[in-house]
């Protein structure tokens, strides 16, 4: 059980989290046609500050997946961000949090169909602190339901109905006792986990699948490979064969909720050596310096919550 939230941004201004209600022939519930972001704020203890984590860039692709859905809303990326900060400073937590903007059709009708709908938008938070049980080893399978495919949903849209399909991937490995599953695209090839982007390190090189292999286009994705390039370590995006996660010297996830994730295991066969790798660990390390406001450089990257 995760806790409630006390507020929610909903129907355009900041409401108790029990007033943020809707009904049960709503149509995003009947069919799915919703679209959400999730991003972190990241607390620093030291500062007494919050700092969302490349918001724009959240809002922006959740203006994407709207486009997708032929939904339109008037907020700008910037009034997005200052609703972001409104929740979590309402909320007040001094720990982590994570994020959850939710485009909905908010039609009370039965009708399957994406034209002469009504979205609306709601925004609430809560505390967050890590998404997968083993972050620096966690054991994988390789999930035997496909990614959705472009043509059929959008797949670099978030778009809710299409979360299924992760629902799917994550539950059966959970079950069978994984800590989470890599999915294949309908051609074979690795796609991405459940809810998080792959990165394989071979002889040093840092490979990850291309956006055209139906990955949701990851932020935390994005900022990895930036991040690896400055340490100069050489990114390549390339399609990834099934057999090379066995073969490769590491691996790891990516997402706001998996954040840099080490997968020592997959289908019992170790990755490398079994322990996670040293590239992995030095990313790792400076993604969690990065998202604390802990390098300079990349504060480019930060908003802080709280004005000083
Ligand atoms: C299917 C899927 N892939 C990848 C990711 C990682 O994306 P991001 O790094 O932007 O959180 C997510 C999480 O949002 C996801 O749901």
């Amino acid at each position: 059980m995760s806790t409630l939230p006390k507020y929610a941004f909903f129907r355009g201004k900041m409401v108790p989290y029990s007033e943020a209600k809707v009904g049960v022939m709503t149509h995003a519930l009947n069919y799915g046609t919703a679209i959400f972001g999730g991003l972190r704020a990241y607390w620093n203890e030291e500062q007494g500050q919050a700092y969302l984590f490349r918001p724009a860039d959240h809002f922006r692709r959740l203006m994407l997946s709207m486009r997708l859905m032929r939904m339109e809303l008037p907020y700008t990326v910037e009034q997005l961000i200052d609703i972001a900060k409104q929740v979590v400073a309402a909320e007040g937590h001094r720990t982590d949090v994570y994020v959850r903007p939710l485009v909905y059709m908010s039609d009370e009708l039965i009708g399957v169909r994406l034209h002469g709908l009504t979205p609306d938008l709601t925004v609430f938070c809560v505390p967050f602190g890590g998404y997968i049980k083993n972050e620096t080893g966690a054991h994988v399978t390789i999930s035997g339901w496909r990614r959705i495919d472009d043509n059929m949903i959008p797949a670099r849209g978030k778009i809710s109905g299409a979360y299924v399909n992760t629902a799917l991937i994550k539950t059966d490995a959970a079950l069978a006792g994984f800590d989470e599953a890599l999915v294949l695209t309908q051609d074979g090839h690795i796609a991405e986990g459940s809810a998080e982007n792959v990165f394989i390190v071979r002889d040093g090189t840092l490979i990850t699948p291309p956006v055209t292999d139906n990955i949701l286009e990851g932020i935390t994705r994005r900022t990895v490979m930036k991040l690896a390039q400055d340490m100069g370590v050489p990114v390549v995006e390339r399609h990834i064969d099934r057999t090379e996660v066995y073969i490769a010297d590491e691996l790891f996830l990516t997402g706001t909720a998996a954040q840099i994730t080490a997968v020592t295991r997959v289908d019992h066969r170790p990755v490398g050596s079994g322990e996670m790798g040293p590239i992995t660990a030095r990313i790792r390390e400076m993604f969690f310096r990065v998202v604390r406001g802990q390098e300079p450089k990349y504060a480019s990257w930060l908003v802080p919550v709280y004005e000083k």
